[in-house]
């Protein structure tokens, strides 16, 4: 049984994390600013698990806060999900994703530094393969940047490698996640993009409850099935559980890793809509709308690695991830016959 931290505590993959560590009896601290996130998500997790969970509303920047955190809260090891994540705004706003994203990930360093907590656990992203040669992806396949949010995922991975190699870190996991969708089976908790969203999944759900008239589907003419975009969709409630056996991984040995969490299963935007379509019973119109730039044409995970090392594989299906999605946004939209 450890304590862990979770910086970006009450965002998206942290919060089904939270529940997913609980279930494995650790305890669970949130450190968030809420810049991207609602604030009544620790209670909503205290209501979904029986838990309190210790919350510090604090910026991963501020060094001192985050020391005094670990002080107060004595932790085995932290989870840093906390991020800027929106590759569109990160074109838009280099300094911005640098200062929150690679600043920010430094001085969360000095602050675990400072309180001697020396075991970490990282969310990378698919991301920094960009368009790769061929999928499946191992880890050992080449890098590639090809916008600015990418980037910061990328030197945050180096800044971990050298912590690790110069024993600064005694471990650490640096995970690299396909595409998370879907949220927890009881619609408590899930993901709640501001504005109108970029990632399809949540695109596709606010469809279904009205919100938008219809999908545009960016591009139909890739080299693919299809013609439309391949990419391995990850149920988060997966990811979640994987987040648990990685903390465990690192905490009970000094190593250090860099894995793939995908299915390794490739699904085309079309193929997503008819899974939706079928399991929810509604339906998504769509526009077939020029390609988005800087978007790669197909990808999914080879996940041997981490089923060899953390003895975790993606257990959903895409049916699944679709049934939670749309549960939750129904939720939210107020309507009740799901
Ligand atoms: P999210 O925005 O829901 O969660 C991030 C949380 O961090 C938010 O609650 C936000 O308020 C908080 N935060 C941001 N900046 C902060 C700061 N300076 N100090 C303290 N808190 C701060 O995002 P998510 O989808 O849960 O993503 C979590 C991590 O996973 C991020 O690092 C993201 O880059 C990575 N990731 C996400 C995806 C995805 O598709 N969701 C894919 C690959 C990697
Ligand atoms: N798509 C549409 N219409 C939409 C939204 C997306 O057709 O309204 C298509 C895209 O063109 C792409 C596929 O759906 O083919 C998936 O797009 P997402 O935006 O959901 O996901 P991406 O793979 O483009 O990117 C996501 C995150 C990145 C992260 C990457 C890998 O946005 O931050 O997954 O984890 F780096």
């Amino acid at each position: 049984m450890a304590r862990i931290l979770l910086t970006g505590g009450a965002g998206y993959i942290a919060s089904h994390t939270a529940v997913a560590l609980v279930e494995r009896g650790h305890h669970v601290v949130l450190l968030d600013n809420f810049a991207n996130s609602e604030r009544d998500v620790p209670d909503r997790l205290r209501r979904l698990t029986g838990k309190l969970f210790p919350v510090i509303e604090a910026d991963i920047r501020d060094v001192k806060a985050v020391t005094d955190a670990m002080q107060a809260f004595p932790v085995d090891g932290v989870i840093h999900f906390a991020a800027l994540k929106a590759v569109g705004e990160s074109e838009a706003d280099p300094l911005l994703y640098y200062d929150m994203n690679i600043v920010g990930t430094i001085r969360l360093f000095e602050a675990m530094q400072q309180a001697n907590v020396r075991r970490l656990v990282f969310s990378s992203s698919a991301t920094v393969y960009g368009q790769p040669d061929h999928s499946p992806i191992l880890e050992d396949a080449p890098t590639r940047v090809n916008n600015i949010y990418g980037r910061t995922k990328l030197v945050m991975e180096d800044l971990i490698r050298d912590l690790a190699r110069t024993g600064k870190l005694l471990s650490a996991a640096s995970l690299r996640y396909f595409n998370p969708v879907g949220a927890h089976p009881s619609a408590m908790i899930g993901e709640t993009p501001s504005g109108v969203p970029n990632n399809l999944m949540p695109y596709i759900t606010q469809v279904a409850t009205g919100e938008r008239p219809h999908l545009n589907v960016f591009g139909n003419d890739y080299d693919t099935p299809d013609g439309t975009g391949v990419r391995d969709y990850i149920h988060v409630m997966d990811l979640a559980h994987a987040h648990a056996l990685a903390v465990e991984h690192i905490i009970a040995q000094d190593v250090s890793l860099t894995v793939n969490l995908g299915t390794g299963v490739g699904i085309s935007v079309l193929e997503l809509v008819h899974a939706f379509e079928r399991a929810t019973g509604r339906k998504i119109p769509l526009n077939i709308a020029p390609r988005r730039p800087g978007d790669v044409t197909s990808y999914y995970a080879n996940p041997a690695m981490a089923e060899a090392i953390l003895g975790w594989k993606a257990k959903l299906n895409v049916d699944d991830m679709c049934r939670d999605a749309w549960r939750w946004q129904a939720k939210r939209a107020g309507i009740n016959d799901v």
